[in-house]
């Protein structure tokens, strides 16, 4: 049979999307973070939006104007973003983890400026949760999204994450394609479901590619003809 796809397909439906870097504080004046610009979080936010759904943004610290019919929570670190994503999970439709979470944190956050010296120049670090791979241990009905960027083997790593974390779908990134990447308004991504199919994207702006993504989950997962 043949559906027509309505309009708002996402309508009555929420999707909790996450963007840009985390910052994990060293001391007062210093952090560990990451070149992500957040402008592929923010657009499959506009995009959902666009869509009909009630969506929520936890953002991470960037220079980005809030995308209209919009709510967005700000975070800093891993452990507020994690926090911001375990309120919004339960009654979520889809979940999009398009954040680089940093990996990383200080073992300890020093309450004054460390000063320099020169016995004194090793930063210990402690692993963040893996919030992602903790949504799928957790996931019940929601369409969990995660986003894989890659320099090499970029297939296989973003396959090898969509299993290890229990994903509907890896939206994999090789981010040393002069078409995409940190801080750039393209991308090249390849879609690939827990089904097996793949969907690969050539360059265009992250704003179409991001409804273009958000319409082939929407249609794979059959929410546009319900
Ligand atoms: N992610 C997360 N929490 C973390 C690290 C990653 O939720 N602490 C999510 C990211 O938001 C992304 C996906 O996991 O959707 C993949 O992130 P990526 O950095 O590519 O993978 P990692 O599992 O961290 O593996 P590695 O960095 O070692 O390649
Ligand atoms: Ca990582």
């Amino acid at each position: 049979a043949h559906f027509e796809p309505k309009n708002l397909p996402l309508k009555g439906k929420k999707v909790v999307v996450t963007a840009g870097p985390t910052r994990e504080r060293i001391d007062p004046v210093r952090y560990i973070s990451n070149f992500s610009s957040g402008k592929m979080g923010y657009s499959m936010a506009e995009a959902a939006a666009s869509l009909g759904a009630e969506t929520i943004l936890i953002s991470g610290p960037v220079s980005l104007d809030k995308p209209a019919g919009v709510k967005v929570v700000n975070v800093e670190s891993a452990a507020d973003m994690f926090e911001a994503v375990r309120a919004e999970y339960e009654d979520a439709t889809i979940v999009i983890k398009s954040a680089a979470v940093a990996d990383y944190r200080p073992a300890e956050i020093h309450t004054q400026k460390i000063k320099k010296s020169d016995d004194d120049s090793v930063i210990e670090l402690a692993r963040t949760t893996d919030i992602l791979q903790t949504l799928g241990e957790w996931k019940e009905d929601q369409i969990l999204v995660g986003f894989a960027a890659e320099t090499e083997n970029v297939i296989e790593n973003g396959k090898g994450k969509l299993q290890r974390k229990n994903l509907d779908f890896i939206i994999v990134n090789d981010v040393t394609d002069p078409g995409g990447g940190f801080g750039s308004d393209t991308n090249v991504v390849t879609l690939i479901s827990e089904n097996g199919t793949y969907h690969p994207y050539s360059s265009m702006p992250k704003k179409e590619l991001a409804t273009v993504l958000l319409q082939a989950i929407v249609q794979e997962e059959g929410l546009d003809t319900n």
